[in-house]
């Protein structure tokens, strides 16, 4: 609480950096509710802390009313977070948000509805996620994440990852395109025919190199897709 006021011109700005519309101090004041949500919830949260439960819940659905953003006063942001937009997103109770995220409109930070206690999600720093993105149940988003709009997002995701889709699924990594070879990680029919495919090719070979009488080289499926996609630019 007694770093608010700093944290609220450290906001501010992080709107004028982020946000390309955002022309001065004043207008981002006035006119970001995404902002508006944020500070809300440092009061209620702060309230939540010391056990002031109800106060801190009334106070939460003051705030969604004022913003169209409901952040449960329990959830844990991190510094600098931008809401744009604001309209419509939702965070639950055991979500943690670190440092420098930006969410858009319409993001829900949920629960799969199946979990008890930390059932929400975890965003390390530095993600960004599309508007209209779900991401539910107890994952971790990690750090320098993008989620794109309208991405359902159900298992964690390693740093560095462009997630697209429904269910989410990786597309890029580190800003290469990736195709996912990890059975349990496979989340994309085209990298699971690829994959299928894969497999095939190998068996094939080994198959040939047995008929020909020439030593197996028992190379591992991924450097067979490997092989395979380095025509296509993909990286496995
Ligand atoms: C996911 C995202 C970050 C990727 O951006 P990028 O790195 O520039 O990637 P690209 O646009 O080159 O897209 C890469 C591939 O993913 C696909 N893709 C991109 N975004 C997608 C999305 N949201 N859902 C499904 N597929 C998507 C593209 O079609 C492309 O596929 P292709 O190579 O087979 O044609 C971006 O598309 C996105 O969704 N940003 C959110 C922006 C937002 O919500 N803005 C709201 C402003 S109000």
């Amino acid at each position: 609480m007694p770093h608010l006021l700093a944290h609220m011109r450290e906001d501010i700005a992080t709107v004028l950096d982020r946000d390309p519309a955002a022309r001065s101090r004043l207008e981002v004041f006035l006119c970001y509710s995404g902002l508006h949500a944020v500070w809300f919830h440092r009061i209620n949260h702060w309230l939540w802390n010391r056990k002031l439960f109800l106060t801190a819940r009334f106070l939460s659905q003051v705030a969604r009313l004022l913003t169209s953003t409901e952040i449960h006063p329990g959830a844990q942001l991190g510094r600098r977070l931008f809401i744009d937009h604001a309209l419509g997103v939702v965070i639950g109770e055991t979500s943690v948000v670190g440092d420098d995220v930006t969410l858009y409109q319409g993001v829900t930070l949920g629960g799969t509805g199946k979990e008890h206690g930390k059932r929400h999600p975890t965003l390390l720093d530095n993600v960004v996620v599309g508007s209209g993105a779900k991401i539910l149940g107890n994952i971790t988003i990690g750090s320098n994440c993008r989620i794109g709009a309208g991405s359902v997002v159900l298992r964690s995701v390693p740093d560095d990852s462009t997630v697209v889709g429904v269910p989410g699924h990786i597309i890029l990594r580190e800003g290469k395109r990736v195709v996912i070879t990890d059975p349990k990680q496979i989340n994309d029919p085209l990298s699971e025919a690829l994959a299928a495919v894969a497999n095939e090719v190998h068996k094939l070979r080994e198959r040939v190199r047995e008929l020909e009488g020439t030593e197996s080289k028992h190379e591992p499926l991924s450097a067979s897709l490997q092989r395979i996609m380095e025509d296509i630019d993909y990286q496995i």
